[in-house]
């Protein structure tokens, strides 16, 4: 890596900004007590989620879950990448940002703008290919090819569709004009090398649909063949500017289309997507043959409030339901919304509205089944639940899921629903596996701590005697106790002090290795302020947690935050060891798909959860 930007003067930049002025520039602020607020630039709000804390310097909304440091917030704001937002900043402040030498002696300014010359040039590509769908001599089959599947010259256009004749140097005798150009068309993953280190056309012979990033710049591009030939589709490598796994071919387009957008429909296909617009259903995407990931939905609920997966009504579209069923559910903070749609086996979106037209798909789309409704099916698949053992087994095929859910209104309204559907008490539900009321001490109770009832699962009854006695149990609004101590730290830094950096057993499960690594890195830079912190994890999924994190401030204490950490540093390396391998599995299930759990472990889950039944009976007995 050529030209890394000092982590010192990283530190010193953040030091010397105000996020406060930075952000005004963009958004006005207005002060509400000790912070500042305003209406979400990242999301659709009409009253203010969006919060500024100048003392810790890092904004946090409510609504969507974005927040960050300063440099985050330009980096989200002025779609830059990170240099690029450092540079804003430092520029602001009449800085110059210095550059470490790389090791392998490269001028530190290669990296600095690499992305510049590769969008420039792939919007020569796109333009060529769009030109040659319309003035190559080949032209014709192109053309009919996309009339054939029902598309007007317009829909074409909006789309940027263009056409990649048939041969192997056309797009690199056209655009590799000097060897610096042929190398940045390889590095934009246009040209291909062989071994022999021939360079040769990716694309041949095919329609070709232009990706386009948020703020409408080529990145990448797919291409159909015109006939059956394999393979159908030829997509973009990743690029340094193209990532398949962020990236929804049709979002930028959907926004275009939509003031104000209300759903997003996601689709498998470029061809649903365009499809469907071609039909006024103008808010399809669609991901670039992968599974949908919670990065690309969060990517879309930054834009709107509901998002309607579209699947084949097969048994690869039902696998796929299940893995956007799991990204969806760590997204699903209060106000958002997820539906599944599964169409008749063997359709798909394009299919569908080219038989059926708008009217009916969207009826479809209208009525797709809630998240909710989906996860209890899931979860009650083949098992009878006018039994009480199905009802306990549906359960706990509900409850890691329920518990990938963010702490909120709607978390609590599942559990409930669980209650109903099981027959089983809601308080013996929300206390197996590591508790986590939810609300603050002076809010209403969520539930009653009634008895439990008389015939209620064993696992279930002694969780709920323990309740009562309540002995290591999570602060309030944390789903763990890592995640607890993570909040009191992104708050206090200094308190790291107070423990020793290698203080938690390993074996703590992703949370409890994240606090270890916060942990290490206060005792190497003591100093790091709360915003030095989440740049450090900027942009990764742990960044996204110690956000959320950072932004529970009415959570923290006001006095008394070192006997907290400590207290929760205690609790978490006494903590009976069953629980932390119960929760590290728990967490385990959070990061892979449900359905490829192993039955193994599944078995492992369901012997630690007896386990810790058998230790609460024989704690409870007298004597
Ligand atoms: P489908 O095969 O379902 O595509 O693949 P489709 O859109 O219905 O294709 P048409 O209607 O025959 O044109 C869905 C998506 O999977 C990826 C592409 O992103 C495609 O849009 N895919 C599919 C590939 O990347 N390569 C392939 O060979 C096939
Ligand atoms: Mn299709």
């Amino acid at each position: 890596m050529a030209g890394l930007i000092p982590q010192a003067f990283l530190d010193d930049l953040l030091d010397r900004v105000d996020i406060v002025e930075v952000i005004d520039r963009r958004v006005k602020l207005r002060k509400a007590g000790k912070n500042y607020s305003a209406r979400c630039p990242f999301h659709d709000e009409k009253t203010p989620s969006f919060s500024v804390n100048p003392d810790k310097q890092f904004y946090y909304c409510f609504g969507c879950g974005a927040g960050g440091n300063a440099i985050g917030f330009v980096m989200e704001y002025d779609n830059v990448d990170f240099p690029q937002a450092v540079e804003t900043i430092a520029s602001s402040q009449g800085l110059t940002v210095p550059r470490e030498a790389s090791r392998d002696g490269q001028p530190p300014q290669a990296q600095e703008s690499a992305g510049k010359p590769l969008y420039a040039l792939m919007e020569k590509v796109s333009l060529y290919y769009q030109q040659q769908l319309r003035q190559h001599p080949d032209k014709a089959r192109a053309v009919a090819y996309l009339r054939g599947r029902g598309l007007t010259g317009e829909i074409a256009k909006q789309f940027q569709m263009g056409f990649a004749p048939a041969g192997w140097d056309n797009l690199k005798n056209a655009l590799g004009e000097s060897d610096e150009l042929t190398q940045l068309l390889v590095k934009a993953g246009m040209l291909v090398v062989n071994e022999k280190g021939r360079m040769y056309d990716r694309f041949r012979e095919r329609v070709m649909f232009p990706i386009r990033d948020r703020r409408g710049r080529v990145i990448a591009f797919g291409g159909r063949v015109l006939g059956d030939d394999k393979p159908k589709y030829l997509n973009s490598p990743e690029t340094d500017i193209f990532h398949k796994g962020r990236e929804l071919y049709g979002l930028y387009e959907a926004r275009q289309n939509n003031r104000r957008l209300e759903k997003i429909l996601v689709v498998e296909g470029y061809m649903d997507v365009i499809a469907l617009a071609q039909h006024g259903i103008t808010y399809a995407a669609a991901t670039l043959g992968t599974s949908t990931s919670q990065t690309h939905l969060e990517r879309i609920y930054r834009l709107c409030p509901e998002v309607v997966f579209c699947f084949d009504g097969d048994a690869a579209g039902r696998k796929a339901a299940l893995r956007a069923l799991e990204a969806a559910l760590p997204c699903m903070e209060d106000g958002r919304q997820a539906r599944f749609l599964f169409l008749p086996e063997g359709q798909d979106p394009d299919d569908a509205v080219r038989a059926q037209g708008r009217e009916h798909l969207e009826s479809l789309i209208n009525n797709a089944m809630p998240l909710e409704d989906f996860l209890f099916e899931v979860a009650g698949e083949g098992l009878d639940i006018s039994h009480l053992d199905g009802r306990a087994r549906m359960s706990k095929q509900a409850l890691p899921l329920i518990r990938l859910l963010p702490e909120g209104v709607f978390k609590q309204l599942m559990f409930k629903a669980l209650a109903e559907r099981t027959g089983l008490e809601l308080s013996s539900l929300m206390a197996l596996q590591a508790p986590a009321p939810v609300f603050p001490d002076d809010a209403p109770p969520a539930y009653d701590h009634a008895e439990p009832p008389p015939n209620a699962d064993p696992y279930f009854e002694s969780d709920y005697q323990e309740e009562s006695q309540a002995p290591v149990r999570p602060p309030r609004g944390y789903s763990n106790l890592a995640q607890a101590a993570m909040a009191l730290l992104l708050h206090r830094p200094d308190i790291a002090r107070l423990v020793k950096p290698d203080v938690l057993p390993d074996e703590q499960g992703p949370d409890g290795a994240l606090l270890r690594e916060l942990l290490a890195l206060l005792h190497k830079r003591p100093e790091s302020s709360t915003a030095m912190l989440l740049g450090h994890w900027y942009g990764t999924s742990e960044g996204n947690l110690l956000n959320r994190l950072a932004g529970q401030e009415r959570l923290i204490p006001t006095t008394g935050i070192e006997e907290e950490f400590l207290d929760t540093i205690h609790a978490l390396t006494q903590d009976i060891p069953y629980r932390s391998k119960l929760a590290a599995q728990v967490d385990k299930l959070k990061s892979t798909n449900y359905a490829d759990v192993s039955e193994l472990e599944k078995q492992q889950i369901r012997e630690l959860l007896q386990e810790k039944a058998q230790r609460d009976a024989r704690r409870n007995k007298p004597g």
